[in-house]
């Protein structure tokens, strides 16, 4: 029997051309596991009204450990007119399936490494200070720690509140504002943070410093302006801080924060932050070392941990054959579930690789070539899916 059994959820697009290039990889390092496919995603919205069907839950209630592709996300119009006509008007609402997933099993820590790697033509670089020629090309290893479950993604929303909703806002002096706009006119989502989830994904990322060495993490909010939730995120990360002796908590907007990354991203190794901004944190760092074809992603709960690169499903390349789109970011996120269980030296084996992959610079995917995704881009010397990975493969003998 294997030592481990891995719920495989490809989903939508090119969750389907990159997950099972990572399962290559696992089999090539020896990881013990077996694997076992669920559905999630478009197909099973369209056909069941429910895009996280119960068959997946139960197998990752059981088995705890997912591999996840991506999927397919549309507007609630586009939503309800794709559904099969059995199940129009019936009121099925549309619902993320990995933002409920993340609820669902608490996968509160999503963890999201934006690492560069050596000789990618990708990289960020910066023009050298004063009249110095050339350039610099700083080592950026920045890990955003994002709440997964709450804050702006908490779905607690309204358009047209209901009546006694619309007097609990009222309730609020600073509503006058907003007192008379017609319901339909009206659309509120609530940011919620508890102080336990803020607790958590705050211990999470000191305990990375600590384990990595890491002599700061940094809270990314807005506590000036908004004041309870932001204001709660900082409160919390300063109690955690105080654990952590050697470790400074620094704290920065995210506004600025924005800013920064353009200057000295490389002074940012560990960064906290509630949903939303740390969802818009970890693109932007990955837009720093390569972009989505290289950034991953771990959602850690308790009990269940799910690994997905940070990638939508790119529709538009999901008919290509062969197909065009870099699995890296897929394999590095195979590779943080091998650490996830321990395996570490599993996952060393294959960063080490796709170092090698990369700065040998002899097979890239389109996106490292700064070329036109599509059909054409084969032709012109970018590397196929597949490719990539026997090139990865190649390294790992
Ligand atoms: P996307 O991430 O699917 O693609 C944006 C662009 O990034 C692509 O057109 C392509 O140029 C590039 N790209 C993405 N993955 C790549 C890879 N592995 N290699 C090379 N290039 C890559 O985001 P988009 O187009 O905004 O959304 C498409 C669909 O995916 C939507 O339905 C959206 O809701 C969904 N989505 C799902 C996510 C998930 O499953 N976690 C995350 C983001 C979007
Ligand atoms: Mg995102």
């Amino acid at each position: 029997m294997a030592k481990y059994t891995v719920i495989t959820m490809p989903g939508d697009g090119i969750g389907n051309q990159v997950l099972p290039e990572s399962l290559r990889v696992l089999k090539a390092v020896g990881f013990n596991a077996e694997y076992i496919h669920a559905d999630i995603g478009w197909d099973c919205w369209c056909a069941q009204g429910n895009a996280l069907p119960e068959r997946t839950i139960e197998l990752l209630t059981k088995h705890k450990l997912g591999l996840f592709g991506a999927i397919t996300s549309k507007p609630n119009k586009a939503a309800q007119a794709e559904l099969k006509p059995e199940l129009q008007g019936k009121g099925y609402v549309y619902y993320s399936p990995i933002v409920t997933m993340r609820q669902r099993f608490n996968l509160d820590i999503c963890m999201r490494p934006c690492v560069g790697f050596t000789g990618n033509p990708l990289n960020y670089i910066r023009k050298r200070a004063g009249d110095a020629p050339g350039f610099d090309e700083p080592k950026i290893d920045t890990t955003v720690f994002r709440q997964g479950t709450e804050g702006m993604y908490a779905g607690v929303e309204w358009t047209n509140p209901p009546e006694n909703v619309r007097a609990a806002l009222n309730s609020h002096p600073r509503f006058k504002a907003f007192a008379n706009v017609p319901g339909p006119e009206l659309a509120v989502s609530c940011r919620i943070i508890t102080r336990n989830a803020a607790r958590r994904i705050c211990t999470a990322a000191f305990e990375y410093a600590k384990k990595r060495g890491f002599n700061g993490v940094t809270i990314c909010e807005k506590p000036n302006v908004v004041r309870e939730t932001s204001g709660m995120m900082e409160e919390v990360a300063k109690e955690v801080a105080k654990n952590y002796a050697g470790i400074a908590l620094w704290s920065t907007n995210i506004d600025a924060q924005l800013m920064w990354l353009n200057k000295n991203p490389e002074e940012y190794n560990v960064i906290v932050a509630s949903n939303l901004f740390g969802d818009i944190l970890s693109d932007a760092f990955a837009g720093l070392v390569g972009g989505l074809g290289f950034a991953a992603s771990g959602n850690i709960g308790d009990e269940v941990a799910v690994f997905e690169p940070t990638h939508g499903s790119a529709p538009k390349y999901a008919e290509l054959d062969p197909p065009i789109v870099n699995p890296i970011a897929m394999i590095l996120s195979a590779a943080m579930m091998l650490d996830h269980v321990n395996e570490g030296q599993k996952a060393e084996r294959i960063r080490k690789a796709i170092a090698d992959v990369v700065s040998e610079g002899k097979v890239r995917t389109y996106d490292m070539m700064r070329i036109a995704g599509g059909a054409k881009s084969i032709g012109q010397g970018a590397a196929s899916t597949m490719q990539m990975t026997d090139a990865i493969l190649e390294k790992l003998k």
